[in-house]
């Protein structure tokens, strides 16, 4: 296991998620209240980029067809259909760099 430099804190600011890439996976980063998750970025119904959906607190909705994901765990909280829940990564934050242990 390794861990990767994805971004800088003051790049992804509170409320805010990003997508970044980390040994060669697309990655969603989310920052809520200063602190950093981060989640597999695609959705496990069709493929979309769960960055460019929305992030209420901790919940990502995809911006497709609405699934809804916790950014803490990865874990599917509310869709029509069983689908799977996101890979969860762990964050270290050291100083002002964001990494994922991948
Ligand atoms: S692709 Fe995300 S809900 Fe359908």
């Amino acid at each position: 296991m390794g861990k990767i430099i994805v971004g800088k804190i003051s790049e992804i600011t509170p409320g805010k998620m990003q997508k970044v890439r980390a040994d060669g996976k697309e990655v969603l980063v989310a920052n809520i209240g200063g602190n950093f998750y981060a989640v597999n970025d695609t959705c496990t119904h069709a493929g979309a980029s769960l960055s460019e959906g929305t992030l209420d607190d901790c919940t990502i909705t995809c911006g497709w067809h609405g699934a809804k994901f916790d950014c803490k765990t990865g874990k599917l909280s509310a869709f029509p259909a069983k689908i799977k829940d996101l890979q969860p990564y762990k964050v270290v934050v050291e100083s002002d760099n964001i990494f994922l242990e991948v």
